[in-house]
């Protein structure tokens, strides 16, 4: 059994008064939105979990293909003493390259989620004696300050989520990411790509319809956490392709005028027939873009990775 440590470095009450923040913000704007981390209670994870077992959404699959292939290539190329991995949830997608990273000393696993890390990192730590785990409570999109650690690091951010943070926002979040790193450590990025219209709207508008209901479940979330009364089967599910900033789109679409309240914030919100309210942005990526993204933030892109059908890329991109 090797050493396992969990830190906090969020606030036990951060996410309620970030939650209230955000709903406060969203619900008051124009047009109306909220941000998409909010999807993610116990219901949400389970959902998304679901999500990535549908024939229509392909970069779970995709993504671990690439993995299964490259992880021998990934360990040569960063000889990595640590990994970081940023929204590592159940660590499930991260065995693989654990196992190929043969000079690994620790392994910092970074999530909100406090069950997740503390479930995943020590199952880790009792199968893996000799690895450090030092799991980390932290909402990566803030401030980041990692335990002392052996390098060359490699911090890892798979799964495309950086495609939920606005350009803005990635920028912000790359520029963090280099300022963990020193120079020749090194960034595993997941990013989804552009492609075919008609196959990105399905995979965020299945034909059972779980993506719809993971849309609806932030309302649950804002009715149990604000005393909201949010009806969910009043809300359409709208995916969507905007072609100009080249990301998927998510909404809730407004069946009828209704108003809805939100006792903790003392809200009450008025509804149009038909308006469409914001839940997430899913950006999808060219090579050249994440390259020059990569390179604003002194990273330099060294390795571009895509599963057989071109869908889907790892990059691997290193501090200067
Ligand atoms: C977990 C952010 C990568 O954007 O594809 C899945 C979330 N949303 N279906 C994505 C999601 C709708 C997913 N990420």
């Amino acid at each position: 059994m090797s050493p396992f440590r969990l830190t906090r470095t969020l606030p036990e009450d951060a996410t309620d008064a970030a939650l209230r923040a955000d709903v406060q913000r969203g619900l008051t704007g124009r047009p109306k939105s909220l941000p998409p981390k909010w999807f993610y209670d116990a219901h949400g994870s389970d959902l998304f979990e679901k999500i990535t077992e549908l024939p229509e959404y392909y970069p779970t699959r995709a993504e671990r293909e690439i993995l299964l292939a490259r992880s021998g290539d990934i360990a040569a190329a960063t000889r990595a003493r640590t990994l970081v991995e940023l929204g590592s949830g159940s660590s499930e997608k991260t065995r693989h390259l654990l196992d190929a990273l043969t000079d690994l000393h620790t392994y910092v696993p970074v999530d909100v989620s406090e069950s997740a890390l503390a479930q995943a990192g020590q199952a880790l730590a009792a199968e893996r004696p000799g690895l450090d785990v030092h799991a980390l409570i932290a909402d990566f999109t803030a401030e980041l300050t990692l335990p002392d650690t052996p390098g060359p690091r490699l911090v890892a951010f798979l799964g495309g989520t950086i495609g939920n943070l606005l350009p803005a926002e990635r920028a912000a979040f790359l520029a963090s990411v280099r300022a963990l790193l020193t120079p020749g450590d090194a960034l595993l990025l997941g990013t989804d790509l552009v492609k075919d219209e008609e196959v990105l709207v399905r995979a965020y508008d299945d034909g059972a319809g779980v993506t719809a209901a993971f849309n609806k479940n932030v309302l649950t979330v804002i009715n149990r956490e604000l005393g909201g009364d949010f009806e969910p089967a009043a809300f359409d599910h709208v995916a969507l392709w905007d072609a100009g900033h080249e990301w998927i789109e998510m909404r809730l679409r407004s069946r009828t005028a209704q108003t809805v309240k939100v006792p903790a914030l003392d809200l009450a919100v008025d509804f149009a027939a038909g308006e469409e309210m914001r839940t997430e942005v899913s950006a999808k990526f060219r090579q050249e873009g994440v390259r020059a993204e990569l390179s604003t933030a002194g990273l330099d892109l060294t390795h571009w990775w895509t599963d057989a059908p071109g869908r889907f890329a790892l990059s691997l991109s290193v501090a200067r």
